[in-house]
């Protein structure tokens, strides 16, 4: 076969595990389409992923995107309209097989649904990463080059904002930024060369506190900063976290990396605490713990911190040295205040694996 434009008789497949990533500076708010209002990095994690395959096959004259979706072994609605939009948003512009042939996409995570770690990342990276697959097998090629992995994470943007920094391993960057070359608002880039070791063995433990749908989604959430009458300095703020955080990741240093990772987790929740209507994704677990956190450090000097996404959960972070110590710590302090006594034992990854 030549190209995507010629009948398609035998089914083609693509696979690709894809991990969730955790924001040190937040992406809230945004516009336009799925653009962000300030830059962002992350850390790509390892354990939290979603497993996705995605195969085409008979022809489709319809007109529309033909999608057979199934989540976790089951038919899921919610989910299949969701993904149905987005692949017919993107049919035209990017992938115009999509409207071609019938879809079948067969998605899991490694972590339960109900445990109110986000998906979407991991989901919809998963997603884009098999789509640009299939792609490449339409038009012979074999390789995953620097353009694949930029449109992957362009494609997963469209889908979810956070999703476009998981296509890279251990640390990335989406938005453009005057420190960080290459950079833009369109897609994410991966700055592991320019990271010091020790973050690259980070361990990011989950500590589900609540594994409740949350009151007020992301989405919903980034639209309520538009009215937000916080939101031009918090953008300027976030720039400026940018460029600090930056440097504490290429020195290695990190007590400044903890210290802008938890303002920035408490800079969040305060700019939902004053939209309009006002609303908190915190629970009471949440303060617990962050103060236990505190505390354990003020008297121990062990370097731990946490971040919060857009939900009640806490992520625990510090380096590989310290393990046993704070593994100790949570299970004796912190466990008590987990949904079930459940954590999900996270570490910074190396990013989304194809699967053969
Ligand atoms: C708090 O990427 O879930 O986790 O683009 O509307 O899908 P949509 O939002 P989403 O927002 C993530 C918000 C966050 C911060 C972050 O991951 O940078």
């Amino acid at each position: 076969m030549s190209n995507s434009t010629e009948m398609q008789s035998n089914p083609i497949k693509a696979g690709w595990e894809s991990p969730s990533n955790i924001a040190l500076i937040k992406y809230w708010g945004k516009h336009g389409k799925q653009l962000p209002r300030n830059s962002s990095v992350s850390f790509t994690l390892s354990t939290a992923a979603t497993r996705t395959f995605v195969t085409i096959k008979d022809e489709n004259t319809t007109g529309k995107v033909e999608l057979d979706f199934i989540f976790n072994g089951k038919e899921n609605q919610a989910f299949s309209t969701r993904v149905e939009k987005f692949l017919n948003s993107i049919c035209d512009e990017y992938f115009t097989f999509l409207k071609k042939y019938s879809i079948h996409i067969d998605t899991s995570n490694s972590f339960p649904h109900s445990s109110g770690i986000a998906s979407s990342a991991s989901g919809m990276s998963a997603l884009a990463l098999c789509l640009c697959d299939i792609e490449n097998q339409l038009n012979d090629k074999t390789n995953f080059d620097e353009n694949f992995y930029l449109k992957a994470s362009e494609v997963s943007r469209l889908g979810s904002g956070s999703a476009c920094r998981s296509i890279y391993p251990e640390v990335a960057v989406w938005g453009q930024h005057e420190d960080i070359p290459g950079s833009s608002d369109e897609y994410a880039i991966g700055i592991r060369h320019q990271i010091h070791p020790v973050f690259k063995s980070f361990h990011d433990d989950i500590l589900i506190i609540s594994a409740g749908e949350k009151s007020v989604s992301s989405t919903a959430g980034h639209n309520l900063m538009e009215g937000n009458p916080f939101a031009p300095v918090r953008y300027q703020q976030a720039n400026q976290r940018m460029k600090l955080l930056i440097t504490a990741l290429k020195q290695g240093n990190i007590s400044d990396f903890g210290k802008i990772a938890e303002d920035e987790a408490m800079t969040l929740h305060a700019l939902m605490m004053c939209s309009d209507p006002s609303y908190i994704l915190m629970e009471e677990g949440t303060l617990s713990v962050i103060r236990k956190i505190k505390q354990f450090r003020e008297q121990t000097s062990i370097p731990v911190f946490f971040t919060l996404d857009a939900g009640p959960n806490v992520h625990v972070l510090y380096p590989d040295e310290v393990e046993s110590q704070v593994n100790a710590f949570i299970q004796n302090e912190l466990k008590p205040y987990c949904n079930e006594g459940r954590i999900i034992r996270d570490k910074v990854g190396t990013g989304p694996e194809k699967i053969s």
